[in-house]
């Protein structure tokens, strides 16, 4: 099954593979368009018409009006149980072929760019207490000697996971913010990029061909994300520079960066550790320089809030809730950036196929800073 572009570190799937993750793709997307957005009538029902301000309810008021429904108790397990398949159909896939992978990723290291491995990084107890989003051992689980399992397998459940949205690299989110930031800032030239909390570089590597001059730098805690990320990256010919470490206290020297960037990773953090990311992203930058987060927090939007909130309880994803409630101008100044340099907007995504029956198109929040 080969989905996404092809690449050489690109996991295979047999017939009967295949066969059982375009089933769970399929029920997932029908789940969604078909039972999601009926939550919406009762939510208008119920929740949405009483309000007189049209401002959105709390998180909880929504959660309390459907959580008994029998409507949502039935999308609620279909997503819950697509979840749990889609790890349970890929995870045997990927370990069949795993020391095959792990040789691979090897012959491609030191190729172009470069790996940087450090086993004293420690993983942070918001990703190490939790099966984020149901991932068996989450993104940092290390089998084998030169795993790269969690990466490989992160390289297909999130092509199904996303129910094809992210268009066919899943580089969606990176090219959104790029187009994101032209509109806001215009057509800025960036020597030096960072991307925090990369896992495989699906964000990281449209920077390598947005700023062909720039050196392109990714970090993760997830050392097994990062060999796979690093051979991907060589095998799709992209010169990035990998490191393992935390976003929230990295070994770079005090404005290296211009242009420091998130792509969905506050999201799987916590209240502590998303003030501590953004005051090191104004550490890392130089004077003029963006820091520009991009992640699926929608405060504003009744049905996406609510969305969040139930993965938040039913999807392993404990910050994800709260994350909606958070105030970015607030946590941007606490780490040293001016109020009038920070911009939130939406970003639309870029990902030129657009919404179709079988694929949703994501709306995301750019929080942005200038130093
Ligand atoms: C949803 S994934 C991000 C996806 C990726 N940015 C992309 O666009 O494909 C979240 C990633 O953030 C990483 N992460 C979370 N907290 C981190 C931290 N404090 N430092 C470095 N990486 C972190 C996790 O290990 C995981 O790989």
């Amino acid at each position: 099954m080969r989905n996404n572009s092809d690449h050489a570190m690109f996991a295979d799937a047999n017939h009967d593979e295949q066969s059982a993750q375009s089933f769970i793709k399929t029920l997932r997307v029908f789940s969604m368009r078909n039972f999601f957005r009926g939550n919406e009538t009762i939510l208008n029902e119920k929740v949405l018409s009483k309000r007189t301000d049209g401002s959105c309810p709390p998180r909880r008021e929504m959660r309390e009006a459907l959580e008994n429904e029998p409507h949502n108790k039935w999308w609620s397990s279909m997503m819950r149980t697509t979840q749990e398949m889609l790890y349970d159909t890929v995870g045997p896939s990927i370990e069949r072929q795993l020391p095959d992978l792990v040789e691979r990723a090897k012959s491609l290291r030191g190729k172009l760019g470069s790996l940087t491995l450090d086993d004293s990084v420690e993983v942070p107890p918001y990703l190490s207490a939790v099966d984020m989003h149901c991932k068996p051992g989450s993104y940092q689980q290390e089998m084998i000697a030169d795993d790269v399992f969690a990466g490989a397998e992160f390289d297909r459940t999130f092509r199904l996971y996303s129910m094809g949205g992210l268009g066919p690299n899943l580089d969606d989110m990176g090219f959104t913010l790029a187009a994101w930031m032209r509109q806001q800032f215009g057509d800025i030239g960036p020597k030096r990029v960072l991307d925090m909390g990369c896992t495989v570089g699906h964000s990281t590597l449209p920077y390598c061909d947005l700023f062909p001059d720039a050196e392109i730098h990714a970090i993760d805690v997830a050392a097994t994300c990062l060999r796979y990320g690093h051979a991907r990256a060589v095998a799709m010919d992209k010169e990035v520079h990998f490191s393992q470490q935390n976003a929230e206290h990295t070994n770079f020297e005090d404005g290296s960066f211009d242009l420091v960037v998130s792509h969905a990773i506050l999201h799987e953090t916590s209240r502590r550790a998303i003030r501590a990311i953004f005051k090191e992203c104004y550490r890392l930058l130089a004077p003029g320089g963006l820091m520009i987060h991009l992640d699926g927090i929608t405060p504003d939007k009744p049905l996406d809030k609510y969305y969040s909130d139930w993965m938040s309880i039913n999807n392993n994803e404990p910050y994800l809730g709260t994350v909606q409630d958070e105030d970015f101008v607030g946590i941007c100044t606490q780490a040293g950036f001016d109020a009038d340099k920070v911009t939130l907007g939406d970003a639309e995504s870029q990902f030129v196929g657009k919404a179709s029956d079988d694929k949703p198109v994501y709306g995301y929040l750019a929080i942005s800073a200038q130093k």
